[in-house]
């Protein structure tokens, strides 16, 4: 895909899992492979990053075995790496060739290290230095200070500390810290300069230490190994979520209402990262840290405040800052950011570029940014809506940030997703090559809708008609469109089938879970069988109903229904989509008819199929399901307060259909669609 068009949004609420850490991953990775023993690596990141890792380690000879759920196995060489003579392509993965230069100059072989274009325009001269004071033999094959390079085997020698610059990339020390405990002797490493990026160090520090090896240091800038330790393997190794990444959810919350919450850090995080939190609360916002969650809302008055921030502790998450500051009811300055120059891409000049695309006003300066909203809009944005999803509420602040903008993303998966947070601005945004972000999070617009793309719920009782309306409303919309009833229906339909009882709770929220559903083209498919009539008979109707009241069953269909969250919308019918799946939608209708008018309308259908049909026992059948689903303990059929009525006992399905479409005009209008 070359491009794409993300719609302009309104809010952001909900909650995403995130992938694993990138950093935590390929140092995992790298320490498994030199422990002694195996290692089994849960939740390891899945991208173009760590891919580039595993396959590197893989053609050094390192036993590497993927598992099931995303977890791998890796057999520790013990020691150096048995393969002595590689080619080894990098791509642009910094957290990758760093650490291996380092490791294989102490692997006594024959190694060849290259990458894309831009990666042999990223330093390297001072890893390399720190290793030619030790006797290694590492070789610059094209320009001098920068990959890619030729390693070939050498005598190390330890003893005089090694002397090295920790101003341009902390990468550089965390990958002589990571290879030297092979050679097992005493070592030291002493800082020439400032060490920025700290928390990366402690990063390592700690994953280093869960593989038995201990580093002392004075103050950050002088660091001791001792000798005679060597990596052991801790068993099983969980990486935690990737901090970096939560960033951009997390001021999705601080800008779009709230709340957000990202699953998978939280206080006790080893991810400096996390610490992004803290400035999105010295700009207003609300913040709660969980043991394995953070969770962000919107200041109450709705206005972020401007910051002046030293973000040298947080360079990645950093960059969301700098989005963040359009949001800002004033000038904001990100400090001490000098780094950005030497990443995916020059990240300082490129913000500066793609911010003033967007109007903003950016005075760029060797290692900082300062960001003025363009012409603040933000300052009217109120939230005072988001509980109650009335569409009338919010102001429109679109006006003086340019619409129709394309945001260029220079192959830096960070640029793609920080700038899909200038959406929310309520213009729609084009982010070009968004498939830059598979370098640290393939799924991450995906994730993104969920979160923001706006929701249209339309629940109500059986055969009120809101299943056709939804689905023409859907269409007039090019919206995507959710029948969650049919999810419950296909439960119930392959318990039948299964022998399940439909009140033994376990065994149908177990089917439920794993439903081999899917939807093509206006048919309903069951393990690719077209099930789409099987669902509508009257036994399975009633059989939805009395699945639909088990919370095990409810809580299975859950993320499911979620899911469907799509750009550039979602219409989505059943009992309690405004009330539990998704109650920050924008736009809630409450469908009915009464009783009469619902068995009528049934009674005619299935005339028209030629079934057989009884008015009297319709009406009944209608009458017991109403009252099941009203009456259950979890989700039942209710109309929540926020949700507009809109009765069609005396309308057709066109004035019904008119009818929600009247509904929803504000806040298209508010999106600057219409
Ligand atoms: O909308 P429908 O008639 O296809 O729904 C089938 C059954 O599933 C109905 O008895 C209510 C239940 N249901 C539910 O409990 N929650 C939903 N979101 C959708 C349907």
């Amino acid at each position: 895909m070359e491009a794409l068009t993300l719609p302009g949004l309104s809010r952001a609420a909900g909650s995403v899992r995130l992938p694993g850490s990138k950093s935590i991953s390929n140092r995992a990775l790298l320490l498994a492979s030199l422990a002694q023993g195996s290692t089994k690596i849960i939740d390891l990141l899945d991208s173009d990053d760590t891919r580039v890792m595993l396959a590197a380690l893989e053609k050094v000879g390192v036993g590497i075995t993927a598992l099931e759920g995303g977890a791998w196995r890796i057999e520790g060489c013990g020691g150096a790496f048995p393969v002595k003579d590689a080619d080894l392509f990098m791509g642009n993965a910094g957290t990758a060739i760093r650490p291996l230069t380092a490791t294989l100059a102490l692997s006594g072989g024959h190694y060849r290290l290259s990458g894309v274009a831009r990666m042999h325009e990223r330093p390297i001269g001072d890893l390399v230095d720190g290793l030619l004071q030790i006797g290694a033999d590492v070789r610059y094959a094209e320009a001098s200070g920068f990959p890619p390079l030729a390693i070939r085997p050498a005598r190390i020698k330890l003893d005089a500390p090694i002397q090295l610059r920790g101003d341009v990339s902390s990468q550089f020390l965390t990958a002589l810290l990571m290879a030297l405990p092979l050679t097992g002797e005493a070592v030291v490493i002493e800082m020439t300069t400032e060490l920025i990026s700290r928390p990366y160090i402690e990063i390592t520090l700690n994953l280093m230490a869960r593989f038995g090896v201990e580093v002392k240091h004075e103050d950050w800038q002088r660091f001791m190994i001792a000798g005679g330790q060597s990596y052991q393997s801790p068993g099983v190794l969980y990486v935690e979520g990737d901090a970096s990444a939560a960033s951009y959810f997390l001021a999705a919350g601080a800008i779009g209402g709230g709340p957000v919450r990202v699953e998978g850090v939280g206080r006790n995080s080893i991810q400096g990262d996390v610490r992004f939190a803290d400035a999105l609360e010295s700009m207003g916002a609300n913040v709660t840290w969980g043991e394995q969650f953070i969770e962000v809302c919107a200041p109450a008055s709705g206005k972020l405040k401007a910051f002046d921030l030293d973000l040298n502790h947080i360079p990645d998450a950093a960059m969301t800052l700098a989005v963040a500051a359009l949001f800002a009811d004033g000038p904001c300055r990100l400090r001490n950011i000098a780094s950005w120059r030497v990443k995916e891409t020059d990240r300082i000049a490129a913000m500066a570029t793609e911010l003033r695309k967007l109007g903003a006003v950016v005075e760029e300066g060797a290692d900082y940014l300062a960001v003025t909203s363009p012409g603040l809009a933000c300052r009217e944005r109120r939230f005072a809506g988001r509980q109650s999803g009335s569409p009338g509420t919010q102001s429109a602040p679109a006006q003086s940030f340019q619409v129709g903008v394309a945001i260029d993303t220079y192959d830096d998966h960070r640029m793609a997703m920080c700038f899909s947070l200038a959406a929310l601005a309520g213009a729609p945004v084009t982010i070009n090559d968004p498939q830059c972000v598979n370098k640290t999070f393939p799924g991450y617009f995906d994730a993104f809708a969920e979160i923001t793309a706006p929701v249209i719920a339309i629940d109500g009782p059986s055969a009120s008609g809101k299943g056709t309306v939804a689905e023409r409303v859907a269409a007039a919309n090019g919206y995507h469109y959710l029948d969650s009833g049919s999810l419950y229906r296909l439960t119930a339909l392959a318990a039948t089938r299964a022998g399940v009882a439909l009140d033994d709770e376990t065994g149908v929220a177990a089917l439920a879970s794993s439903l081999p559903a899917s939807f093509e083209a206006g048919r309903i498919l069951l393990a690719d069988e077209d099930v789409t009539d099987a669902i509508r008979s009257e036994e399975i109707s009633a059989g939805a109903s009395k699945v639909a009241a088990l919370p095990a069953v409810r809580a299975a269909l859950l993320a499911r229904q979620r899911a469907y969250r799509r750009f550039p919308g979602l219409v989505a019918d059943g009992r309690d989509m405004a009330s539990v799946v998704f109650p920050g939608a924008v736009v809630k209708v409450f469908l009915t008819a009464s009783a009469e008018a619902r068995a009528e309308r049934r009674f005619k259908q299935l005339i028209a199929k030629g079934m057989p049909a009884n008015m009297h026992a319709l009406l009944q059948d209608l009458q017991d399901r109403d009252a099941r689903d009203a009456q259950r303990s979890v989700a039942p059929l209710l109309q929540c307060d926020d949700a507009e009525l809109v009765d069609t006992t005396e309308l057709d399905i066109e004035a019904a259909v008119a009818a929600v479409m009247e509904l929803i005009r504000p806040t298209h209008q508010v999106n600057g669609k219409k």
